[in-house]
């Protein structure tokens, strides 16, 4: 185990792959998850690389949670695999992939509302050394400054953004390599959303991690990642590079093969878009 960050080193190092050139930090190929054995995400692939974000987008419902949950090992995969850095995870438990370096935030119930700040990122850290464990929560406190001040807060007081940032800050404690972010913004400010992706995906793109991000707000999103997936329906409409989308998506068109809907210009929320008659 490293005693730095407490993982269990089960994926080689980047030398491992020395001659081969580096693998990406996640690739996914051809995944299908559902419940109960029945697939509501089919033929699904995409790759993060290192210090970059991936965005994944698509209307209520399209499968982009079933997705993520493929990838953290919440759910089983029906179809397809699961690279690490080049290791297929593709059977590991959840658990596993957690200390190999996945750090994941869910769209519901991230954080622990009776708790203190400090004592939710503790939680956070239950992996990590005791030895280690300060000096992790310093520096995610460094990284969202907004929660130096709270610290000795219950979570259950914190306005709706800084709760988000709780959430986000709590799953790096452990100093995930790939971060999955579920709707970080979900019902924040748009000024506030725009903090939190500053804070939760710019920052972490920049301290070399990989990001793996749904998000509703598609403007914003779009200007912070990569590569775009767009799952409708459950599967892939489209995928590519995010900048040949920026400023000219019609949320409409791209999800339903239709015109006239709203822009992302106007950082469009698909909700809205699925709800026109
Ligand atoms: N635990 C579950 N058991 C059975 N079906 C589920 C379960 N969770 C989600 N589903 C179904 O799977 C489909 C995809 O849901 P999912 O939550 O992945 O969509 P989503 O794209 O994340 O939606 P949203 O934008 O609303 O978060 C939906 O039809 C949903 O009803
Ligand atoms: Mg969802």
């Amino acid at each position: 185990m490293d005693s730095a960050t407490g993982r269990s080193g089960a994926l080689p190092g980047p030398a491992a792959n020395a001659g081969g050139g580096e693998p990406p930090l996640l690739e996914v190929t051809g995944v299908a998850a559902g419940y109960r054995r029945e697939a509501v995400v089919h033929g699904i692939s995409l790759c993060v690389e290192h210090g970059s974000a991936a965005l994944v987008i698509g209307p209520n419902g399209s499968g982009k949670s079933t997705f993520v949950k493929a990838v953290t090992g919440e759910l089983p995969l029906l179809a397809g695999s699961v690279r690490l850095r080049g290791v297929d995870v593709s059977r590991w438990p959840e658990e596993r992939r957690t200390a190999a370096g996945v750090g994941y935030v869910p769209q519901v119930r991230d954080v622990f509302s009776g708790l203190t700040v400090e004592e939710n990122l503790e939680m956070g850290g239950y992996r990590v050394p005791r030895h280690a464990l300060r000096e992790h929560i310093g520096q995610v406190v460094d990284t969202f400054p907004t929660l130096k001040p709270l610290l000795h807060r219950r979570a259950g007081h914190l306005s709706g953004g800084q709760r988000k940032l709780l959430g986000v800050a709590r799953a790096l404690v452990p100093q995930p390599e790939l971060v999955i972010l579920d709707e970080p913004t979900a019902n924040l400010s748009p000024r506030i959303a725009s903090t939190v992706l500053d804070e939760a995906v710019s920052a972490l793109c920049a301290q070399g991690r990989g990001v793996l991000l749904i998000e509703q707000r598609v403007a914003v999103a779009l200007d912070r990642a990569s590569t775009v997936l767009v799952l409708v329906d459950g599967r892939p409409r489209h995928s590519g590079p995010a900048a040949a989308l920026r400023g000219k998506v019609d949320l409409g068109h791209l999800f339903f093969g239709r015109d006239a809907a709203p822009s992302a210009e106007r950082d469009a929320d698909p909700a809205q878009v699925a709800a026109e008659p």
